[in-house]
């Protein structure tokens, strides 16, 4: 039976509110001087394994101080962005650098509207066989087919082979054609003639970098992963209502109820934690493509791909099972006895930046108690939660500085949601698409093609032989 919370939207407020005071009294000081000035080129630094340390660049958008757990945007704590804004805001704000005013609010929300109905899109996305795909497949897949339209990066490639430029949703691809001549040749596409109209590929989807492009993808990846979720669970997808915030949209195109108030005030704040965090791999995944000056959908779908993986996005639902399979507080020493016995990691703990208590995870872990209160099986998955928390704790805390990260507290925030498992990355990525689409413009101002070099410790002076010969 899926579940339904009404209540007043004060209350999370006020719990934010509360967990910022609280980190505000914990995490007292200063930014980190070596970590928060202009860079010269070059630079020196100490990278470990995995780019530890490396600075890649110099950014304006987003600042995590890992060792008093700090996290802001744009100069904004985010207990307070959280407390007092929204995703439309955060996002224009990740991307513009300020706070929209009331008129550039206004026509911002406007063109997520117009961007959230992908009807093309969808058309072309529902041909793919999603019911049998992993989740965050199909969300690149569906991302990618949102470039519908043809952009510099074709324009340039168009002088070079005329005839392997096909408009991904243009209804000009014949469905049988005639071999053209190559002694295997099955398919033959009709030459897109609309290539030869296109002028101005510096503004609108046709620019690969432009900034209605970020709009389309922060607004659409929306609809896109909500027809996942419904394709997913054998039904259609549902259209967006354009009378309804980005947050609401979402939960009402995946479940196809209008949200609450307070449900669409508990997405929109998860919406806004999960926004941007530094040079995250995903981030990086998406800045790295975008600096070969291909494009920006492509660089959202790098980012989509490095999201999915446990040790990053795809934490949040393994938490879920973990939690699930512990089953409840009591079983919780014994399993994590075993699992520390067997060097396992445990999902949606420790961090490669903070050393110290992950403030997503303090906004989230209090709205997971609220919501978890008024059901009994979320109440379990909570109190299973507590307890691991404090036995990863005993076991690490103090020596290794390992605490809950974001994605501890998401899940059962999600399953309360009626959010099923398999999409909770899906979650992640609708917001972390404002990050990347923001830092990918932001590197382009003064890109550089990333290209670090790799230590050679291989032989040299080898010789061929013949296949006979080899061991
Ligand atoms: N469970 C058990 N041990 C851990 C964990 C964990 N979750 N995290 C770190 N450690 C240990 C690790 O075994 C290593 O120990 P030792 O020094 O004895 O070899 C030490 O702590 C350092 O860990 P690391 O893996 O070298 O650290 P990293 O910076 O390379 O990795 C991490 C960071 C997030 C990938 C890692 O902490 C991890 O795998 N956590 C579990 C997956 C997870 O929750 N990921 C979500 C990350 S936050 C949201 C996001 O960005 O997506």
């Amino acid at each position: 039976m899926p579940k339904k919370y009404d209540g007043d939207t004060k209350k999370i407020t006020e719990l934010i509110t509360r967990a910022g005071e609280k980190a505000r009294r914990e995490t007292k000081g200063a930014p980190e001087p070596g970590l928060t000035k202009p860079i010269n080129w070059p630079v020196s630094c100490t990278v470990g394994p995995g780019l530890e340390g490396a600075i890649a660049c110099e950014s304006k958008i987003g600042y995590v101080n890992g060792t008093k757990g700090w996290l802001i945007y744009r100069g904004y704590d985010i207990f307070d962005l959280c407390a007092h804004s929204n995703f439309e805001e955060v996002s224009y704000l990740l991307l513009h650098g300020n706070l929209p005013t009331e008129s550039q609010f206004k026509e911002y929300k406007q063109k997520l509207t117009k961007y959230r109905n992908l009807n093309k899109t969808m058309r072309f996305f529902m041909n793919y066989p999603v019911e049998k795909m992993n989740a965050m497949s199909a969300l690149r897949i569906g991302s990618h087919l949102m470039r519908h339209e043809l952009t510099y990066a074709d324009t340039a490639s168009y002088k070079h082979d005329e005839s392997r430029i096909i408009s991904s949703d243009e209804d000009s691809i014949a469905m049988e054609t005639k071999p053209m001549g190559e002694k295997n040749a099955i398919y033959g596409f009709k030459r897109n003639k609309a290539i030869k109209k296109l002028k101005d590929i510096s503004s609108g989807l046709q620019s690969a970098t432009g900034i209605e492009s970020c709009y389309h993808l922060i607004s659409g990846v929306a609809t896109v992963a909500a027809a996942v979720s419904r394709l997913l669970e054998g039904k259609l997808p549902i259209e967006p209502d354009p009378e309804l915030s980005h947050a609401a949209n979402l939960l009402y195109m995946m479940t196809g109820r209008k949200p609450t108030p307070l449900e669409e005030r508990i997405m929109d704040v998860s919406l806004i934690l999960h926004a941007d965090h530094g040079m995250n791999a995903s981030t990086f995944a998406s800045m790295v493509v975008a600096s070969t000056l291909s494009d920006i959908y492509f660089s959202v779908g790098a980012g989509i791909a490095a999201l999915n993986g446990p040790l990053h996005g795809g934490a949040n639902e393994y938490v879920l099972y973990t939690l699930q399979e512990i089953e409840k507080p009591e079983n919780v020493k014994k399993w994590v006895k075993s699992a520390l016995k067997n060097k396992k990691k445990i999902m949606g703990f420790g961090h490669r930046v903070y050393k110290s208590y992950d403030p997503r995870a303090r906004v989230l872990a209090p709205l997971a108690k609220y919501l978890a209160q008024k059901d009994p099986e979320s109440q379990a998955l909570f109190n299973t939660a507590r307890a691991l928390e404090k036995e990863v704790s005993v076991a690490f805390g103090a020596k290794k500085k390992i605490f809950p990260n974001v994605d501890f507290y998401s899940g059962i925030v999600y399953s309360c949601l009626n959010i099923p498992p398999e999409m909770f990355t899906t979650i992640f990525a609708v917001s972390r698409v404002s990050g990347w689409t923001a830092r990918v413009l932001e590197y382009l101002e003064n890109n550089r093609i990333f290209r670090p070099r790799a230590m050679y410790t291989g032989a040299f002076d080898r010789k061929v032989v013949s296949m006979g010969r080899r061991k």
